[in-house]
């Protein structure tokens, strides 16, 4: 089977592992505090603070700003789900954002249309709390448009930079430009810790307020334990932040791949009917997914067109959730078809193609000569 994505996991990984099962120290160590400071060195940010995956860093980001029952937040509509379950689990509504039909980031200015509604109205405009776009698949939504219209109505953004650990807008790293910065570690990203998260920040009360949040409400500054709010157990383990070490050593060989591997998809498909992805002027895309545009024609026949590929070994997905139309989201606030077009017509028509670092060009021709020829006999 060619796989859609396999981590990068070596020798020196599994020594790291092993190693700190074998020293006995599990939690609240020395690795966590390590990878921690790789990662803020990287970035270059003030603060990162490690968490559980990337799903408690966007929940405990949205607490550390200050949104509460009752609250609006906007979002993106194309994202995992994740992206706003977190919203509707501090009790607050989700305000869905349609996106650009070349990179699927949200779109700046649908984001300043709905804003400008919502702030006209005192009832709303007091609930609008924080502003959450993504950086989809690893190529940065537009943050100077973004953060403009932000400061407008002075709302703090939490950036969901999932899969965009290395990417850049204008050479400024994700996680730098918004108040905080989410970032994963699961298996399908460019480097993994298993299940994993971090945030950045560079706000000294912000990472405080997070250090908290993530370990119980202990005051992270205290020489004896003291509890200075209800927190959670959304801690990182030493044995994965271990792993997040040596895995911080191959990132730039790891995106590096990935670019090389993208451009070399966006050749082949050069002359089809199928859109390679579309990368901004000012992005660097580190391709945490490779995904095409089908014809509008194939949209239908999409998940067909998945199980003939996996019958001939070929491993793809749709791109991810038009969440506004999943169900929860569709019967709780009652959106349908038309309502969010272009993510309509994203969600419908998307594909994400196998591409990690073991993939060989022989097994991207195959990706591209089997898509074709299904695209044909499909269409
Ligand atoms: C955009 C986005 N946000 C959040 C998440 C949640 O990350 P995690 O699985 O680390 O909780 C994901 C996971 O795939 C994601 O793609």
């Amino acid at each position: 089977m060619i796989r859609l994505a396999i981590p990068s996991i070596e020798a020196q990984d599994l020594e790291a592992v092993r190693g700190t099962l074998e020293s006995g120290f599990l939690v609240q160590g020395a690795r966590v505090a390590e990878f921690e400071r790789l990662l803020q060195e990287y970035i270059g940010v003030r603060h990162v603070i490690a968490v559980s995956n990337c799903t408690a860093a966007l929940h405990l980001s949205l607490l550390a700003v200050g949104v509460r029952a009752g609250d609006l937040a906007l979002v993106t509509t194309y994202s995992y789900v994740a992206t706003a379950n977190v919203i509707e689990l501090c009790g607050a509504e989700p305000v869905f954002v349609d996106i650009e039909p070349d990179t699927f980031n949200m779109n700046p200015e649908c984001l300043a249309v709905t804003l400008a509604r919502l702030m006209a109205n005192d009832e709303t405009a007091r609930r609008v709390k924080v502003i959450l776009p993504v950086h989809t698949f690893g190529q940065m939504a537009d943050m100077p448009a973004i953060l403009e219209i932000a400061n407008r109505y002075h709302l703090p953004v939490i950036e969901d930079a999932a899969c965009a650990l290395g990417a850049r807008w204008q050479g400024r790293q994700a996680g730098t430009w918004g108040a905080l910065g989410c970032f994963s570690f699961h298996p399908r990203k460019a480097i993994t810790t298993g299940e994993g998260g971090a945030i950045t920040t560079n706000d000294d009360a912000l990472a405080h307020k997070l250090r908290a949040l993530r370990n119980h409400g202990q005051d992270p500054d205290a020489s004896a334990p003291d509890f200075i709010m209800p927190g959670f157990n959304y801690r990182l383990t030493e044995f994965q932040a271990a792993l997040g070490v040596t895995q911080m050593e191959k990132l730039d060989r790891i995106i590096a791949a990935r670019r090389s591997g993208a451009e070399r998809y966006d050749g082949l498909l050069a002359n089809s009917p199928v859109r390679p992805p579309v990368v901004a002027n000012p992005a660097e895309h580190v391709y945490q997914s490779y995904v095409v545009l089908l014809p509008e024609a194939a949209a239908p026949m999409r998940q067909d067109l998945i199980q003939q590929l996996r019958s001939r070994g070929i491993e793809t997905n749709i791109g991810t959730w038009h969440m506004p139309l999943t169900t929860f989201f569709r019967t709780r606030y009652g959106f349908r078809p038309g309502d969010f077009p272009v993510a309509d017509a994203v969600f419908a028509r998307s594909l994400t193609l196998p591409l990690h670092e073991a993939l060989t060009e022989g097994e991207q021709d195959t990706v591209i000569e089997h898509l074709t020829v299904q695209l044909r006999r499909n269409v």
